[in-house]
C-alpha cells in the first residue's frame, strides 16, 4: 500500500502566518504539523510515501524530511498547481499510485490512539477491500464531511459540510482505499464551492456498499489544526499526553525504528544530529533504551 500526505492547501484561514510559510510546517508544540500525519502513514507500516506540496515549495518541505531516511521511509514530493479539492490527490498522484492500493492522509489531521489502539485500527483498514473511512464524534460537525446512520447504525450518506448534519460523527482526513479510487476520483464534477470532494468519492463507494465506516471511540483523539484556535488548542492537547505519558506523540523516528525501518544506530544518529533538543535527547534516550 502506497501512501499520499496532501499538503498543497493555500493555508488562508490562518494568514498572515500561512503567507510565508505552508501550514503544514507550522509547529505543533514540539514538532510540524506535517508529522502528526506522517506519522499516522508509518504507523500503519507503509514506507512508500508522496507529499503533494503547493507550487514552488518542494524545497522548503524537502529541507525538512528529504527522502525519508531519517525515519526509514521513502519520500518523495509532487506539486499540486492548483488546488481543486481533495480528491484531485489521486489525479496528482496516479503514477506514484499505480497499481497499488493508497492511504490519504490529510496534511492538517492529527489522530492520537491510548497505548496501540490506533495501529490495530490502521492494520485492519488496510485489510479491508473496497474504502475504508472513520467516523468520529465532535459537537459541532458542520464543517465536516458528516455521516449519516440508519436506525441499524449503517452508513447511508455522506454530507459535506451540511447545515444541518444528520449526526455528530465526521469522516476525518484519513482515508484508505483500493487502485479504483483513481478511476473513481477522476468521475468526480466540481461541488457548489467549487472544489473535488473527497466526500464525493466515498459516496461513490458507500453506494456500491464498499464503504467501510469506522468508528474511533473516546480512546481517540482528533484535532484538525485548521484554525488558529485549534492549533493551540493542538499544540496544548499534544504537550499534556507527551508530560503524561513520557513519549512522545508522532515522532517520526521512532515510529520507524519501531517499526523496524531503522536501525538503533541509524536512530541514534539522527538525535545525535539534534542533540541541543528535547526532541535529539529523547532518540539518543530511546536509542540506549533507557525510555
Ligand atoms: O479535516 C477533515 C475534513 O477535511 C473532512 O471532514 C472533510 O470531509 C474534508 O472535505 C476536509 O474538509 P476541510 O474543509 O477541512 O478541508 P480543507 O480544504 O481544509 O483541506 C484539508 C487539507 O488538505 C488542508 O491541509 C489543505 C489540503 N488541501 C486541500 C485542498 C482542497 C490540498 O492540499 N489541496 C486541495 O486542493
Amino acid at each position: 500500500m502506497k501512501g499520499i500526505v496532501l499538503a498543497a492547501g493555500r493555508g488562508t484561514r490562518l494568514y498572515p502566518i500561512t503567507k510565508p510559510v505552508p501550514k503544514p510546517l507550522l509547529p505543533i508544540y514540539d514538532k510540524p504539523l506535517i508529522y502528526y500525519p506522517l506519522a499516522v502513514l508509518l504507523e500503519a507500516g507503509i514506507r512508500d510515501i508522496l507529499i503533494i506540496v503547493p507550487p514552488g515549495e518542494e524545497s522548503t518541505f524537502s529541507d525538512l524530511l528529504g527522502d525519508g531516511a531519517q525515519c526509514g521511509v521513502k519520500i518523495r514530493y509532487k506539486v499540486q498547481e492548483i488546488p481543486r479539492g481533495i480528491a484531485d490527490a489521486f489525479m496528482v498522484g496516479e503514477e506514484f499510485i499505480g497499481n497499488d492500493s493508497v492511504c490519504l492522509a490529510l496534511g492538517d489531521n492529527i489522530f492520537y490512539g491510548r497505548d496501540d489502539t490506533l495501529k490495530q485500527k490502521l492494520l485492519h483498514a488496510k485489510e479491508n477491500d473496497g474504502a475504508t473511512v472513520f467516523g468520529y464524534y465532535v459537537d459541532d460537525p458542520r464543517p465536516f464531511g458528516v455521516v449519516e446512520f440508519d436506525a441499524e447504525g449503517k452508513a447511508i450518506s455522506i454530507e459535506e459540510k451540511p447545515a444541518h448534519p444528520k449526526s455528530n460523527y465526521i469522516v476525518p482526513g484519513l482515508y484508505f482505499y483500493d487502485n479504483r479510487v483513481i478511476e473513481i476520483a477522476k468521475t468526480v464534477t466540481p461541488s457548489a464551492r467549487g472544489e473535488l470532494e473527497i466526500t464525493s468519492v466515498n459516496n461513490v463507494y458507500l453506494e456500491q456498499e464498499q464503504l467501510h465506516v469506522v468508528p474511533l471511540g473516546p480512546e481517540f483523539q482528533w484535532l484538525d489544526a485548521g484554525n488558529a484556535e485549534s492549533l493551540l488548542e493542538a499544540a496544548t492537547v499534544i504537550r499534556n499526553l507527551q508530560k503524561e505519558s513520557g513519549f512522545m506523540v508522532a515522532c517520526i523516528e521512532e515510529i520507524g525504528w519501531r517499526e523496524g525501518f531503522l536501525s538503533t544506530e541509524e536512530l541514534a544518529a539522527v538525535g545525535e544530529k539534534m542533540k541541543a533538543t528535547d526532541y535529539g535527547q529523547y532518540l539518543i534516550a530511546l536509542s540506549q533504551r533507557k525510555l
